[in-house]
């Protein structure tokens, strides 16, 4: 049995839906990951993945996501929850209120791991645009003012099926289940 490591069920559900269709069950293990100040997302998501194998007989998946401005050098990136929690959407519109360029990216990193096993990590990107206002009430975290390319509606406009045609979450999900089917007997 699959379990998703995270306090995040919008995270849950999203990649509920992706596996579901590899005919893969996850189940939610709904504790917070530790987090290690890094400026590495995957170096943040396997730290995590073996601090959980050490507590947990199981088979995991931890997910660490950010949003990356090209403009801003990558900011806010592996510190992105931190600048939700603290500036949210509006502190990124207000650093980017008089740029044109406002192309950024989405990443997530997938680590799988299980006990007395290594741990693997697959990478999702999703490029597209800061829009100039919030838009859309769906999803979470920073959704309202992403645009992914080949889109006119920011992921908080979309439902979650209509997301996980776009984003970084789906890329490393598939990336993974892919990965899992031809490796699990
Ligand atoms: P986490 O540490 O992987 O949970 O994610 C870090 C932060 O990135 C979250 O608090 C969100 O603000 C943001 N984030 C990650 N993935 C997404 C997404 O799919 N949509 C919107 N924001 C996201």
């Amino acid at each position: 049995m699959l379990y998703l490591i995270t306090s995040n069920l919008n995270k849950f559900k999203e990649a509920t839906l992706v596996l579901d269709e590899f005919g893969l069950t996850l189940q939610h293990l709904p504790i917070k990951k530790m987090e290690i100040q890094a400026d590495d997302l995957q170096e943040i998501s396997e730290h995590a993945a073996k601090v959980i194998l050490e507590q947990y007989d199981k088979e995991i998946l931890v997910e660490d996501a950010g949003l990356f401005i090209d403009t801003l050098n990558g900011f806010p990136g592996p510190y992105s929850s931190y600048v939700y929690r603290t500036v949210g959407c509006e502190g990124i519109l207000d650093l980017l209120k008089d740029e044109t360029k406002r192309i950024a990216s989405f990443k997530a990193v997938l680590s799988y791991g299980r006990p007395e096993k290594g741990i693997i990590s697959f990478l999702g990107e999703t490029k597209g645009q800061i829009v100039k206002s919030i838009r859309g009430s769906g999803g979470f975290g920073f959704d309202p003012i992403f645009i992914p390319n080949g889109s006119d509606k920011t992921f908080a406009e979309m439902s979650i099926s209509q997301k996980n045609q776009f984003s970084h979450r789906m890329r490393a999900l598939k990336r993974f289940a892919e990965w899992y089917i031809q490796h699990t007997p």
